[in-house]
């Protein structure tokens, strides 16, 4: 499974770099809001945009995502973002919707002319599989099913639970839901398992992305499912790494090496 990292924040995206495991990097507005306030400092939004295209480096993918909601305006920002931008280190994607109001159809349409450019299109805000199957046809490189907000959605319309109050974002959320579904579907895992099912059912080389990630135990769950990528929250990254019995493991370790006189051999 590929691994991208889901934030605006160069810091992040460096550390995590170092670590070995990012292979692209996504970005929403929100993102980009919450790193600009703590990163962005007195540089200009472009320049910040720049820097972090060239720290994710030419192998690693960037989604940018556009905020028009016609077609034509968000072609237009697309075409702009990737002419100002792709120069740098030739890793731009484009986030497009897949709708953006009800009664129009514009994802669609810019998806079909963004490929017919051959800019790549990560399509963005996929609730449902059959989004995902329609987006694969008209052309996009990516489509990101948001598992998280299923969750979100099933507890807080389903089962009547509020955000922050009776849940927090970051909680575990069964794969096979809590005996209410989203017109069949379960969890965010399981849209993420029937988008992934029925892309490969047609051979698209659509790579699907697990978007909305919370909690390690969803990465676990999406990488059981064989998605192609999860993109993954810094923080959700770090949790990744934690469990008691390693630290107490580590502990025990370095107390045992110090009495056996391992020091000796490295000093
Ligand atoms: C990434 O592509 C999405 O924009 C992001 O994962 C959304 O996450 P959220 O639902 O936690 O805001």
């Amino acid at each position: 499974m590929k691994i991208f990292i889901d934030t605006a924040k160069i810091s992040e995206i460096r550390e995590a770099i170092s670590w070995g495991i990012v292979d692209g990097v996504t970005t929403n507005p929100s993102l980009i809001r919450k790193a600009v306030e703590e990163e962005k400092k007195d540089m200009s939004l472009e320049d910040y945009i720049a820097e972090l295209l060239k720290v994710a480096g030419p192998d690693r993918p960037v989604s940018l995502e556009v905020m028009g909601l016609k077609s034509e305006d968000m072609i237009r920002e697309a075409e702009i973002l990737y002419d100002k931008f792709n120069g740098i280190a030739g890793n731009v994607v484009i986030k497009i919707p897949i709708n953006t109001y009800a009664g129009h159809y514009e994802g669609l349409k810019t998806i079909k002319r963004l490929s017919e450019e051959g800019i790549p299109v990560n399509c963005t805000l996929i609730m449902t599989p059959e989004q995902a199957l329609l987006a694969a046809k008209a052309g996009a490189r990516y489509v990101s099913p948001f598992a998280g907000r299923i969750d979100d959605y099933l507890r807080e319309t389903k089962l009547g639970l509020k955000r922050g109050q009776d849940f927090q974002k970051g909680d575990y959320y069964p794969w096979d839901g809590k005996g209410v579904d989203d017109n069949g579907i379960r969890s965010g895992a399981d849209l993420v398992e029937k988008t992934v099912m029925i892309l490969e059912n047609y051979d698209y080389e659509t790579e699907v992305i697990a978007s909305s990630i919370r909690n390690a135990r969803q990465v676990r769950e999406v990488a059981m499912i064989g998605v192609h990528i999860a993109t993954i929250p810094f923080h959700v990254l770090q949790s990744m790494l934690l469990h008691p019995k390693t630290e107490e493991g580590v502990k025990k370790f370095s107390e045992d090496a110090e009495k056996a006189g391992y020091r000796e051999i490295f000093s």
